[in-house]
């Protein structure tokens, strides 16, 4: 959560409007409250406020701030409520040393209390206010900036991507653990971000930071250590991304989720030719797979819902596979034979960092699937399979939940012994869904925007899908949706139905006639019905019928309907899907 950019370039112009372009980028991160430092030899300006990045743009002329070296903030608050003094960049009591954080420190009270005790004043309730006092305690010390930076790093307990200018240096200290960090290599410009996308119209050469390391950026060179003080040889990771800064713009869409859901077929596509890329490695892991005593599949939100699917197939197939929330990790047991499938669009989320950590210790073999390349989850398995999805910049997760059920099903083909030729037409099967269902699902979306609450209701296969329903809808639309087993419906749930009360049936051909026992029950009480049906029709009110040619093609008509709903839903009612409130696209806080 939280966005950061710095940027030290030999000249200052065009830095300010440089660093609101990348803040842009970088909202999606956490959009509480927005700051600016810039830094032109020995003056250092901060200017920061409550609100999105274009009203604070606005009201605090971040447009007319000058200087060779930038930071920007955005923010997703942990410590402190959304305000105007929690806003980051935080400051040293002599103003000379200006800090953004992205992370949580367990230890800040203590640091804090004894900071206090030093006669250094606190301005914010943040957590990161400690550091800039850290820096500036041991610089008061005698120790020259970059040692004071890395004294108080070694100082902290938490997750942190840090960022720090001092004035008078045309150079950016940075330092990272648990939350990522990545450098940008620009013509006597470097960046250091978040996440590529923020710095993507700017350069593609990057070098990404691992954690536990620190180190400096100027201008025109980049020095990393880790933290027992070796020198890393930063040549030797030099990467050129292969995405497009337009793939990080909306090209004419009014939100990035409805691009990225008609981008779908384009990345799956992608998905499986990276897949035919590497079919060595898919053996590989499939062998190992078919080996192991558990198929542990940990995964949060969108991914879960992927992992799940892909379990519900693995146990079918008789594997003994497992779905695990992520934030409930401590709760399994993993051991020696083991073998875990972490999903992440993001590589970073903290509850799968935190399970497959736990699990590789107990000596299980880690298999990850993300989107982000050398994203931390990835950088720490066995094995890294990739989406290839691109950019995913909406909140709401849609492309990359098809492309995560494209390398699912890749996987699933080679244990069931399918032609994984068979995914091929997936892109198309994508693109038919849309012509053919999208506006029955604004349709759809409008009248459920309309509502209190709704139920999505599946069995087998579709229950993954209606829980990936409900979840959309209730996140950018903000209408309360509940996912239940068709025939658990009647233990409990339907006695909220009554007149007009809307249930959405997730049907994909499979189970159509128990799903229609459970639609009869649902009309009988007055319920208001809608269905997302392949190949069989199952009789709902209003009904949005794909067909498909094979059964493992089916969660591809259905993924973009699902979302098209809750994207059309959250339209009706004139909220941002991109920026559903309280969230934040990455979850990088336990
Ligand atoms: O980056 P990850 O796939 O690990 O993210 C997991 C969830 O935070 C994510 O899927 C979240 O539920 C989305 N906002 C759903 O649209």
């Amino acid at each position: 959560m939280c966005g950061i950019i710095g940027i030290t370039s030999l000249t200052d112009k065009n830095l300010a409007q440089i660093t609101v372009s990348c803040l842009e980028k970088l909202e999606y991160r956490g959009y509480d409250s927005v700051g600016v430092a810039s830094l032109q030899g020995s003056i250092l300006e901060v200017r920061k406020a409550k609100g999105t990045v274009k009203e604070v743009v606005q009201k605090k002329n971040i447009l007319s701030m000058r200087g060779n070296v930038f930071l920007g903030h955005t923010r997703w608050a942990t410590h402190g409520p959304p305000s105007d003094y929690n806003a980051h960049p935080h400051t040293d009591c002599s103003n000379s040393i200006a800090v953004i954080h992205n992370g949580t420190l367990k230890n800040f009270k203590e640091l804090k209390e004894s900071l206090i005790a030093l006669g250094h004043i606190f301005r914010s309730e943040t957590d990161t206010e400690v550091i800039p006092h850290l820096i500036e305690e041991y610089r008061k010390k005698g120790f020259d900036t970059f040692t004071a930076f890395k004294k108080a790093v070694l100082d902290l307990e938490g997750s942190y991507a840090i960022l720090a200018i001092v004035k008078g240096e045309n150079r950016i200290y940075f330092a990272k653990k648990d939350n990522p960090l990545v450098i940008g290599m620009g013509e006597g410009t470097n960046f250091v971000a978040s996440d590529i996308p923020a710095f993507l119209d700017y350069t593609k050469k990057v070098v990404i930071i691992n954690d536990g390391e620190l180190g400096y950026v100027t201008p025109t060179s980049i020095y990393i250590e880790d933290l027992r003080g070796n020198v890393i040889d930063v040549t030797k990771r030099i990467r050129i991304i292969d995405w497009d800064a337009q793939a990080a713009s909306k090209e004419g869409y009014p939100h990035f989720m409805l691009k990225e859901i008609h981008e779908s077929a384009r990345a799956i596509n992608d998905t499986i030719n990276g897949l035919l890329s590497e079919t060595e490695l898919v053996e590989e892991i499939t062998e190992r797979l078919k080996g192991s005593d558990r198929i542990i599949v940990i995964a949060a939100g969108t991914s879960y819902h992927a992992g799940l699917y892909f379990t519900i197939l693995l146990n079918r197939l008789g594997y003994t596979a497992l779905p695990v929330i992520a934030s409930e990790y401590y709760n399994i047991n993993a051991k020696r034979g083991d073998s875990v499938i972490a999903i992440s669009q993001s590589g970073e989320t903290i509850d799968v960092l935190m399970g497959i950590r736990k699990m590789k210790e107990k000596g299980a073999t880690i298999i990850s699937i993300t989107n982000v390349i050398d994203s931390a989850i990835s950088r720490e398995s066995d094995y890294k399979l990739y989406m290839r999805a691109g950019p995913e910049i909406g909140v709401a997760a849609t492309k990359t939940f098809s492309s995560q059920l494209a390398v699912l099903l890749f996987l699933y083909a080679y244990l069931a012994k399918i032609d994984y030729k068979e995914l091929l037409s997936a892109p198309e099967v994508i693109k038919n869904s849309i012509s053919l269902g999208e506006g029955i699902a604004k349709k759809v979306g409008e009248e459920l925007a309309l509502q209190k609450s709704v139920y999505y209701l599946g069995r087998g296969l579709s229950l993954p899908l209606a829980m990936e329903g409900a979840l959309k809808i209730k996140e950018i639309a903000y209408v309360h949706a509940e996912a239940y087993p068709a025939g658990e419906s009647k233990h409990g749930p339907i006695a909220l139905v009554e007149k007009g009360y809307p249930v959405v049936f997730i049907n994909d051909g499979e189970l159509t006639d128990l799903l229609e026992n459970n639609l009869h029950e649902m009309k009988a009480r007055g319920a208001k019905t809608y269905a997302i049906s392949v190949n069989k029709r199952l009789g709902a009110e209003t009904e949005i019928l794909i067909k498909v040619d094979k059964d493992i093609l089916s969660p591809f008509a259905i993924s973009p309907i699902i979302q098209l709903i809750a994207y059309y839903a959250s339209t009706a009612k004139s909220l941002d899907p991109d920026r559903p409130r309280n969230l934040a696209k990455t979850v990088t806080v336990e």
